[in-house]
């Protein structure tokens, strides 16, 4: 593909604010390792199989964090963080996930973790879970398609809350509850189902995290006010391929259902009736109970994270059935003018300013967390050295366009790049990269694990340093 260098782009004073929370991200299954280590359970990123060719790589090391955390705290202090966004590996503290009493070892990792960040000056920001449900919970009833879940995370949230609450301040409750659902093999599920059977069971798992999160938002505003707390929610701007209606509404109901179901009901408290549309075209039925439609009101959100990689851009099939799921009455268009990784994830930095608009515009001056935002590379080491012009590029370009939105009205507090280090990608494992810090192995070469500083690293420590955006 093309390789597009920075844009020409019209410097003004770019200052941030005082005290805005420059961060960067990663997440438990994807860095620690240690799988089984101290008492932990296996979760359902441990046993998710990834892709055949990819056997090989399993969570049992990851990039190692879990033995290198002292070291990784020490690259984030010399990059000048702010804070720090990670994940809490659930089945670290609950093994099972129905155990009465937490694992002490596990809370003894993250308090050891914690402790090192507040030492350096580093506000530490909470995922309770992120793809991670103990898979005892999978086993012995089913996961988050049963309603007994809820109590189980709301039990998990409460102990970390009462364990972290006076160090951590910045909660994150799921992380991208929309992406499991859709993967439904991330929820436990087995992929040998149908479709429907598959669907209907991952929805109604969306709709006990819907209560699960309602019933923690208010626990937490109720007994620890001074904490904000909210979703970290995949948010992909969505465009259309042309200014016909028919293309703008389609990209609408696509984000609408996407996007803006999980936040509406995080921020609203009411689940929409578009949403609920979505369902019945897809002959799905939830199972609910009396009294939970106030459990979703009395209990919100009060900041968002988001997390923001690209556009997408769709088309209406006009010749879809209008009743059909909105997946099938879309075609997702590439926009020969944007670059894009190998993996199909363009580069079009204005759809940020333009989503964070949006934003605004639908939930006025909320905090908004930008908890993820990367750039993925296949990249290897040279001479000690990895040159990461394009992920500079994308760094510059859309904090560039975060500081418009800013002097546009909108409320964000925290920029968190994904990914602080090299880690497991999803579905692409170490091939896929994302990090400031080079990590030294390969999906099938575990290697030493040895940190190098990315050519970005030291990009992003200039615009820390400064508080302002480097030309
Ligand atoms: C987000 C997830 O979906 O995107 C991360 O919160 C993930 O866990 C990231 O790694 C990038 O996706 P992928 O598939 O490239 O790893």
């Amino acid at each position: 593909y093309n390789r597009r260098q920075k844009g020409v782009i019209k410097m003004t004073n770019e200052q941030f604010p005082d005290n805005f929370l420059w961060g960067a991200a990663t997440s438990a299954f994807q860095v620690e390792g240690g799988n089984q280590e101290d008492g932990k359970g296996l979760s359902v990123a441990d046993i998710r199989s990834y892709p055949k060719r990819h056997q090989q790589l399993d969570t049992t090391v990851s990039v190692d964090h879990y033995h290198h955390w002292r070291e990784d705290v020490q690259l984030m202090k010399e990059l000048g963080l702010k804070s720090y966004r990670f994940s809490i590996n659930w089945s670290r503290i609950f093994p099972n996930g129905d155990e009465v009493e937490p694992n002490q070892a596990g809370l003894r990792f993250y308090h050891h973790l914690i402790d090192e960040l507040v030492a350096a000056n580093i506000e530490p920001m909470v995922t309770m879970t992120h793809f991670d449900q103990p898979y005892g919970l999978v086993k012995k009833y089913g996961g988050w398609v049963d309603r007994r879940s809820i109590a189980d995370f709301v039990k998990y949230a409460k102990w970390l809350l009462k364990e972290f609450s006076p160090q951590v301040r910045y909660w994150l409750t799921i992380n991208e509850q929309a992406v499991m659902v859709l993967a439904t093999d991330m929820l436990g599920i087995d992929d040998h189902l149908d479709e429907h059977t598959r669907y209907q069971m991952a929805y109604q798992a969306n709709y006990h995290m819907w209560l699960a999160q309602a019933e923690v938002y208010k626990l937490c505003h109720d007994e620890y006010p001074n904490c904000m707390i909210g979703p970290a929610v995949s948010y992909i701007t969505t465009l259309p391929a042309s200014r016909k209606s028919y293309d703008m509404l389609a990209a609408k109901e696509l984000e609408d259902f996407y996007s803006f179901a999980q936040m509406d009901v995080a921020i609203h408290g009411v689940i929409p009736k578009y949403f609920e549309n979505e369902l019945a075209n897809l002959n799905i039925e939830i199972s609910t109970q009396p009294g939970d439609e106030q459990v979703l009101q009395e209990g919100r959100a009060n900041y968002l994270g988001v997390n923001w990689y690209c556009t997408t851009i769709v088309e209406a099939r006009r010749d879809a059935d209008p009743n059909g799921f909105i997946f099938r009455r879309i075609n997702r268009v590439i926009d020969p003018d944007l670059l894009y990784t190998e993996w199909g994830w363009n580069f079009d930095p204005v759809g940020l300013r333009y989503g964070l608009r949006q934003l605004n515009d639908r939930y006025p001056n909320i905090p908004i967390a930008i908890t993820e935002c990367g750039w993925s590379e296949r990249e290897e080491l040279i001479e000690g050295k990895v040159h990461d012009p394009q992920r500079i590029s994308y760094l510059h370009d859309h904090i560039h366009q975060m500081w418009l939105a800013i002097q546009d009205g909108v409320n964000v507090f925290s920029f968190n790049p994904w990914s602080f280090i090299d880690l497991l990608s999803n579905g692409d494992g170490m091939e896929k990269r994302y990090g400031l810090v080079f990590v030294d192995r390969t999906n099938f070469d575990e290697k030493n694990q040895k940190r190098y500083k990315k050519d970005s690293f030291y990009y992003y420590q200039k615009v820390l340093q400064t508080n302002s955006l480097q030309p």
